[in-house]
């Protein structure tokens, strides 16, 4: 079943040639970053030290290398991760050109991903098959997504009832593999794409975009205009460079391409499944199956129920937001495919195609009121922002909170060092992008947001410059990356660099049907800012730095989207999943998209925050495991409530939850690690 030995890849050659003097020279540059690194960063490096030994002290998850792995055409699993299974799955870089040719010779992009096994083997009869998982971005890993929340994306689409070893005929009961996989040049799937020469650079650049600042007026735009542009002009060149290592991988990473991917990891699995169940009934003897009765589950009803179905293999899957332009484009492209889909934080497909990014905002000032009204009715005791004495109700909660970004705008905040960060200046853009934070996930962040804020208004800034310092990874250019010279792989370690945002635009730029080369002027991003800006005062500034992404980007992809987002029939109904205040994806794109296709539902919860794992619902949570389990969609117009409010206090909560009793209490751990797990894949922007 898994092979443990780890073959060693041939050595990949060195991404871009370049000349033996200029390798000398980045040498010694290394030595200045070398230095800038320790004398800089001393206690960036302290957290890291801390970090290590905390985890320590928590069994540590040592980061899996993928690329030990010899990419095969046929799934090999290897263990990983402790508890789970990775593999490599070659694919043809250039899907169209492969079946034309069939001469196999083609350049190849090997899919990384990895299995959470089901807690029943493939051959017992309540094997569900595999739920495969996107954690949005564009550009989020699958991998990274699945060591954080598989386990509990499983106990929520797994049977509430236990495992126990011979299931009884009636027993219904379904439970489920979940598979991450990294898209198409994101993280451990090769090749990877990146724009910087390696994770030191990209740090820095990063940087100067936080010392400069968010979008707010015309002097800003201008900068962040350059400096797409700089970004874009670069990964044009790198990213079409078909000579190294990143074989023109900037045309290959569009939507309609990882579809593909998908359906070609589905088909492999099956032929997987098969030769799994194979094995496995070859070892066990006839009697460990129940006695054969007509009713009764036989070895040869469990091989015939593993048997590959080539070209027919169907797919499970749960998307969050950029996961369900990826869910609904597969559901378009292959209806005939679909078995159950939950899309979660729902894009308007044909906006997203059409690159306009402008269905996100409807919702997202009505979340910021319901902000100061939920802290002006949770309390001082709950929420920090006091009120002044002259105001009155959630008034003075918003005369507060606008007077701390009013302050900072015209007065940046000084923070001394202390034993936790170094000196720091807080500043307008800091506090915005707290408040971009809590609209996405208001469960974790409203408090914080009331906290800082409250702290601004006292002229305290050090919980947030400790917060802001979190951010940056000690990083320094390995001995691998000195030895090989600046573009190599070994200068991006998957594990500790920062998110590539070159990848997100990597893919909606080339998704988008605008030709950027031909429209990239100023005047052409300023309006679109100004209309995003009208939508919603809270996040329009921010929003307007997705589209300017993409500056200048003249890679056109070489398997655009020849299809329109809809389907007459899928296999099985679609199940949209949206929020009543989403910051970024209106529950009305539910709505929009299940109009697209006839007989989907869509399930609508009472809550703020970002997919429906921002706030916790039991509600919604049976509504899944129900889909998945048996295919049921929810009654028109049911709408469900969020377990608790975000100005609870954790305690009260937890004792509520206690109170429960046993299933419900695992239930909401898992809903929680969701929560908490996605966390880390709202789109950050930052380029
Ligand atoms: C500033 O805020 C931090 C964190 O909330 C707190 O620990 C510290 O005591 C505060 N400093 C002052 C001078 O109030
Ligand atoms: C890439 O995947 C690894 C797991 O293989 C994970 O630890 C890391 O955080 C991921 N990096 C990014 C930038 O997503
Ligand atoms: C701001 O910049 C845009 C785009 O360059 C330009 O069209 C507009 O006139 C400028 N506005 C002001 C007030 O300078
Ligand atoms: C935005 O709103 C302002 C003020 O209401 C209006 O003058 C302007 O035309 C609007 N711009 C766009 C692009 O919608
Ligand atoms: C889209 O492209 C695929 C793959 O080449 C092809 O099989 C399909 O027929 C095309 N569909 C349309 C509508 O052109």
């Amino acid at each position: 079943m898994e092979k443990s030995p780890i073959e060693v890849s041939p050595h990949s050659p060195a991404a871009f040639s370049r000349p033996s003097k200029r390798r000398s020279i980045y040498l010694s540059v290394f030595g200045l970053f070398l230095y800038f690194c320790l004398t800089f960063h001393p206690i960036s490096l302290d957290r890291i030290l801390q970090q290590q030994t905390s985890r320590l002290e928590s069994p540590p998850e040592k980061h899996f290398p993928f690329n030990k792995i010899k990419p095969s055409k046929q799934l090999v699993f290897y263990p990983c991760y402790s508890k789970y299974q990775c593999a490599r799955l070659e694919v043809p870089l250039d899907w169209q050109k492969d079946s034309n040719n069939h001469d196999d010779k083609g350049p190849k992009a090997a899919v990384a991903l990895i299995r959470l096994p089901a807690k029943v083997p493939v051959t017992d009869r309540r094997y569900g098959g595999p739920i495969y998982i996107n954690p949005g971005g564009p550009g989020g890993s699958g991998v990274h997504a699945l060591v954080s929340f598989g386990k509990d994306v499983q106990t929520i689409a797994d049977s509430a009832t236990p495992v126990t070893s011979t299931a009884s005929f009636h027993d219904e009961s379904l439970y489920f593999d979940v598979i991450g996989f990294d898209p198409r040049g994101v993280n451990n799937t090769t090749p990877s794409a990146s724009c910087f020469p390696d994770d030191f650079t990209r740090q820095a650049w990063m940087l100067q975009a936080e010392a400069q600042g968010v979008l707010k007026n015309n002097d800003t735009f201008a900068m962040f205009y350059a400096r797409s542009k700089a970004v874009a002009d670069s990964c044009t060149t790198i990213l079409s460079d078909d000579d190294g290592h990143l074989e023109g991988i900037g045309k290959h990473m569009n939507t309609p391409v990882v579809v593909r991917d998908m359906v070609e990891i589905a088909e492999r699995f099956g032929e997987w499944r098969e030769n799994e169940a194979k094995k496995m009934l070859e070892e066990v003897e006839e009697e460990d199956f129940p006695e054969k009765s007509p009713d009764q589950y036989s070895a040869a009803d469990a091989y015939q129920k593993a048997l590959w179905k080539k070209g027919r293999e169907e797919i499970l899957y749960w998307g969050f937001s950029y996961g369900t332009l990826l869910g609904a484009t597969l559901s378009a492209m292959y209806p005939e495919r679909v078995k159950r889909v939950v899309l979660d934080g729902v894009c308007d497909a044909e906006d997203y195609y059409e690159g306009k990014w402008l269905k996100n905002l409807q919702d997202t000032d009505l979340i910021l009121e319901q902000f100061y009204t939920q802290c002006f009715e949770a309390g001082p005791e709950h929420c920090a922002i006091t009120p002044p004495e002259h105001t009155y109700g959630p008034y003075g909660i918003q005369e507060v909170f606008e007077s701390a970004f009013e302050t900072l705008k015209q007065n940046p905040l000084p923070v001394p060092a202390n034993g936790v960060h170094s000196a720091d200046v807080i500043t307008y853009s800091n506090l915005y992008t707290q408040l971009k934070n809590a609209l996405y996930q208001p469960h974790s962040n409203f408090r914080h947001l009331a906290k800082v804020i409250h702290d601004i208004s006292s002229g305290n800034g050090t919980a947030l410059a400790a917060l802001k310092q979190s951010a940056y990874h000690g990083i320094c250019p390995s001995q691998d990356c000195q030895l090989e010279g600046p573009w190599s792989d070994s200068c991006h370690n998957p594990e500790l660099g920062p998110y590539k945002a070159e990848t997100s635009a990597a893919i909606h730029c080339s998704d988008s049907t605008i030709d950027y080369s031909k429209h990239h002027s100023a005047e052409f991003f300023w309006e679109n800012w100004q209309t995003l800006r009208n939508q919603s005062s809270a996040l329009g500034d921010y929003w307007a730095e997705i589209t300017l992404a993409c500056g200048n980007w003249a890679i056109r992809p070489a398997w655009p989207l020849n299809t329109t987002i809809t389907a007459e029939k899928t296999a099985h109904p679609i199940l949209w999943v949206g929020n009543s205040r989403d910051p970024v994806t209106p529950v009305r794109n539910a709505r929009r998209m299940a109009s697209l296709f006839p007989g989907s539902k869509v399930l609508e919860q009472n809550s703020g925050g970002h997919c429906s794992v921002s706030e916790p619902s039991f509600c919604t949570a049976e509504v899944i495991r129900a889909y998945f389990q048996r295919g049921h969609l929810p009654k028109d117009g049911l709408v469900c409530q969020p377990f608790s409010g975000p100005f609870d206090a954790d305690g009260s909560v937890e004792a509520r939850v206690r109170g429960l009793g046993e299933p419900e209490e695992g239930m909401y751990q898992a809903l929680r690690g969701l929560r908490e797990g996605r966390r880390g894949f709202d789109l950050p922007l930052g380029i």
